[in-house]
């Protein structure tokens, strides 16, 4: 399905605004990686957003300058849209960038280089839940309906970016490459310092003590929250309806719950069994 918001490529849909045919093939067969890249993955509202800081952070040493004085999407851009894929070619190495991509239209070159990949998954029940609430303030995203309509369409992978389950398990076929390495929102939530310390040590970044404890306090949510270059705030109202929502919304493990109905969760479940059937890894919410 398409509507005058989305285009369709390769089966998947895309926002018209900002997005191309011609920078999406781009990316993915000329789009050069390089072994010192560091990209950060996710399905979008995975915490995509939580993970640049963390990135950020630990790239400088803890020191939160960096990530106070620049912009998210400058600092990190989204390789797929044609201003990021300007913005990354343009960047000095090493470079730190974002991609919502599913494996299958990330650059090729990936696979012969040393380029490092963090994924991170969420619950995707959460990922609805937040993907629902911030379609209705993003100006480029198709107004999600009712919780219901939203629902089936995000199980039918009728949303930006494509299928939840199509994304996860395409990523998940370079789970083992030493290059990827995969964490969960979950994780991060339960031991934030024990989840910078695993992707310092895959990284090859050695920081000491005080230094983590930088990370782990200038990436929580209240402190991106009061930070103007993480926040969102300073996109342009043509982006984002700042008066009908915001990135940071709650932050929490679980808000499905409090916006799914019982049948709706259930309904979320067997489609969900049927399309993970066969995926050997155990997820923290499972
Ligand atoms: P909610 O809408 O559930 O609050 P993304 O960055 O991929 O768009 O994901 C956005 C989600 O990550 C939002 O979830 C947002 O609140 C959450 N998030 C961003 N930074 C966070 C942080 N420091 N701690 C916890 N959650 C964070």
């Amino acid at each position: 399905m398409s509507s005058a918001l989305y285009f369709t490529h390769k089966g998947i849909l895309f926002p018209n605004k900002g997005y191309d045919v011609e920078t999406l093939n781009f990316v993915e067969n000329e789009f050069q990686l390089l072994d010192d890249d560091v990209l950060n993955v996710t399905y979008p509202k995975s915490g995509t957003n939580w993970m640049q800081e963390i990135l950020g952070l630990i790239l400088h040493n803890g020191d939160p300058s960096w990530v106070r004085s620049s912009v998210a999407w400058e600092r990190s851009p989204w390789i797929e849209p044609i201003g990021g894929m300007k913005t990354a070619l343009a960047s000095r190495p090493p470079r730190l960038m974002a991609s919502h991509l599913p494996f299958q239209l990330f650059p090729k070159s990936f696979l012969q280089s040393k380029a490092k990949v963090i994924y991170t998954l969420r619950n995707p029940k959460d990922v609805l839940v937040s993907f629902y609430h911030y379609s209705k303030c993003c100006k480029i995203f198709k107004d999600p309906g009712t919780v219901e309509e939203f629902l089936e369409e995000f199980l039918s992978g009728n949303v930006v970016y494509g299928s939840w389950f199509d994304h996860v398990k395409s990523w998940l076929e370079v789970k083992g490459r030493p290059n990827a390495f995969f964490n969960s929102y979950e994780d991060l939530q339960q031991d934030l310092r024990g989840s910078v310390e695993k992707i310092c040590h895959f990284l090859g970044k050695e920081l000491n003590s005080q230094q983590i404890d930088s990370v782990v306090e200038n990436a929580s949510f209240q402190k991106m929250k009061d930070n103007p270059k993480s926040n969102f705030t300073t996109l342009p109202d043509d982006f984002l309806d700042h008066k009908k929502g915001k990135l940071l919304r709650k932050g929490i493990v679980g808000d499905w719950k409090n916006l799914l109905t019982v049948a709706q969760s259930e309904r979320f479940d067997r489609v969900y069994q049927e399309k993970m059937k066969g995926v050997s890894v155990t997820f923290p919410w499972e």
